[in-house]
């Protein structure tokens, strides 16, 4: 085989409960994800013996404008040398079965960095994905579910795809019933946030303060299975929103506009910066998208539709 290509898409939480700190430092997590049409593309193709490396750039395949930009804003945080997640996991993978084979991965980036939005997590899914390919090694989706656990917490979530329920520090993930396609604009903010920076915040914000075992509500579940965007809109929520506008204040007012453009509802996406409005269908989607591009203080306003498909193989 010459080469495999894996497309992964990005995430958001439509619901995001978050209780009290674990011993091992994670937090317990009841929380829905959705997977959204804005993918990053990572191409793999056979390198020497236990040779893996990643080479990073930006924009969509099919964009033939979309070069490798040394110092692209979405990329320019990506490390490429073993700590990038998709290095990390491939070299999993490849400890896991007992292969010696190399890969050589090529990353075309359009998911924000640190925008909580996966996008980390998801190359790992998808290095998962295309090096079981590449390299023959069989392992099946439960198996590689296994491995993305080790790898961080959305990484299972990201090999699933489409609408589930997450539970643990994420890692645990059921499909959820759900009817219906939703149409979302993405606000991304120039600079991303840490996760665990927004993680600590919380725990800041709340200190003092009783934290309940977090549950994912009824109502969210309901307006999924009904297909009702209203209500999904009305019932979206997020624990770490308020430690994600504590370290970034100016994300209120954003969070203002969209919902002053008519949005459904109007959320941080995880632990941010990214915000999530949700739209009736695509025409309210672009409306939303030209209010807030013309108010805002971030750098990109991206129309998606949720939910998409985990990280799967594509052709070259
Ligand atoms: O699991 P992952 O490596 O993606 O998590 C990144 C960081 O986010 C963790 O090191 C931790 O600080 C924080 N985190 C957490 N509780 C979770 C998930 C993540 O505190 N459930």
């Amino acid at each position: 085989m010459t080469s495999v290509t894996v497309r992964t898409p990005a995430k958001i939480n439509l619901v995001l409960g978050v209780g009290a700190p674990r011993d091992d430092g994670y937090h317990p997590l009841a929380t829905v994800y959705q997977a959204v049409d804005l993918f990053d593309h990572l191409s793999v193709s056979p390198a020497a013996d236990e040779e893996v490396t990643v080479e990073v750039c930006s924009g969509d395949p099919v964009d033939a404008a979309a070069e490798a930009a040394p110092g692209d804003e979405v990329v320019a945080d990506v490390p490429t040398d073993d700590t990038n997640l998709a290095v990390r996991a491939a070299r999993l993978l490849a400890r896991s079965t007992g292969t010696t084979a190399g890969a050589r991965m090529r990353l075309r980036k359009s998911i924000p960095v640190a925008g909580g939005l996966a996008g980390g997590s998801s190359d790992a899914a998808a290095a998962l994905v295309a090096c079981n390919r590449l390299w023959g090694t069989g392992l099946s989706p439960e198996d590689l579910q296994e491995l993305g656990m080790e790898l961080g917490s959305d990484v299972p979530f990201c090999l699933l795809g489409g609408t589930a329920v997450g539970s643990g520090r994420g890692e645990l993930v059921t499909p959820a019933l759900t009817r219906g396609r939703y149409h979302w604009v993405l606000a991304v903010s120039a600079e991303g946030l840490s996760t665990p920076a927004v993680y600590d915040e919380t725990d800041r914000l709340r200190s003092g303060t009783p934290v309940v075992e977090p549950v994912v509500p009824q109502a969210l579940m309901c307006a999924l299975r009904d297909g009702d965007p209203t209500a999904l809109g009305r019932a979206l929520s997020n624990d770490l929103q308020s430690a994600a506008l504590s370290l970034r204040p100016e994300l209120a007012e954003l969070l203002d506009i969209g919902r002053s453009c008519g949005a459904l509802g109007a959320v941080v996406s995880g632990s941010g910066p990214t915000c999530a409005f949700l739209a009736n269908d695509e025409a309210h989607a672009m409306d939303i998208g030209v209010g807030l591009a013309s108010a805002g203080p971030f750098s990109a306003v991206h129309r998606v539709v949720g939910p998409a498909s985990g990280a799967a193989e594509v052709d070259g």
